[in-house]
């Protein structure tokens, strides 16, 4: 069974594979009709046990691109209240003769321990502070679209790298294809073991943005803290948020990016968020056509 569990478990051309397919369905949905009948023999369970607004209707949306019939689970109103375990809600639903499961979970290696234990593909849509591959590719897309490639290119992740399964991905995902991958915060919100993943660390903004061509601006993430951490929020924003001012001071226009949901104030202010300098909105449109890239190229192999 084939699985998109995390960009660690991807090469290159793979990563290519998905891009050149996910041009095609670009395509596909700026048609008048913006659906294929690829997958009208695909049943897919989109499973959610943490909130979600983009992910969610992104995979939706994309699934009935392809036609597959589409099933939604979130464990908010779900069995999983009344104690059931994560691999007998998935085996029930799985009875259902659902070939592909989505899996959005708060536990860090959720899906990796799914699919030792059940027999469909799944798709990682964010486990715990681990990885969001399907972030990270839509990301790298966005950064393909904008600047024609992504190889070569500086590219900075600014904020809570430490909680960030945005950040763990996007790493992976930028040094796989060869860009310069620097990251940028407090020290209280970088990972002890950032020395080992091979980027650059700043935790002068100003700095990083002079060296970079891509900021990707990231939310901190509150809900993963059970301590103070340091900065406050207004310290955090005085030292780490973007804003026009500042961008203003650089000698070139860098491509500001946002994976959502934005605090406009804390890590990005409103001039910049909602100027042409911010892909933002590029990188949900692109985020349909990336994840009906993956969906279709899993089902392909289910199909075998
Ligand atoms: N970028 C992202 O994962 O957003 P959601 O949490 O709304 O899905």
């Amino acid at each position: 069974v084939n699985h998109l569990l995390g960009i660690k478990y991807l090469k290159k051309s793979d990563v290519d594979l998905i891009f050149e397919t996910a041009d095609h369905f670009k395509e596909v949905i700026n048609r008048p009709i913006k659906k294929v009948p690829s997958l009208r023999d695909i049943t897919i369970a989109n499973l959610f046990f943490e909130n979600s607004t983009r992910t969610k209707l992104s995979f939706e949306l994309a699934e009935k691109r392809l036609s597959a019939d589409v099933i939604n689970f979130s464990a908010a109103q779900s069995s999983v209240k009344k104690g059931e375990t994560l691999i007998d809600t998935v085996n029930n639903i799985l009875s259902m003769k659902v070939d592909m499961v989505v899996m959005r979970h708060p536990n860090p290696g959720a899906g990796v321990f799914l699919s030792k234990h059940i027999n469909a593909s799944i798709v990682n849509a964010g486990d715990g502070a681990h990885e969001h591959p399907t972030q990270a590719l839509l990301d790298s897309y966005s950064i393909r679209e904008r600047l024609g490639e992504v190889g070569g290119k500086n590219v900075v992740i600014v904020g809570d790298i430490l909680h960030s399964r945005v950040a763990l991905s996007n790493i992976y995902a930028l040094q796989l294809q060869g860009a310069n991958v620097m990251v940028c915060g407090p020290k209280t919100l970088l990972p002890k073991y950032i020395d080992k993943l091979g980027v650059k660390v700043e935790t002068n903004l100003k700095k990083a943005l002079e060296w970079c061509d891509v900021a990707n601006m990231l939310r901190v993430q509150n809900e993963r803290m059970d301590i103070n951490y340091f900065p406050s929020t207004r310290e955090y924003s005085q030292q780490f948020g973007v804003n026009k001012a500042l961008l203003d001071t650089l000698d070139k226009e860098i491509v500001i990016m946002h994976p959502g949901p934005i605090n406009r104030g804390v890590e990005i202010t409103s001039d910049v968020a909602d100027s042409d300098q911010a892909i933002i909105l590029e990188q949900v449109q692109n985020g349909v056509a990336v994840r009906m890239a993956v969906i279709y190229l899993l089902a392909s192999k289910i199909k075998q």
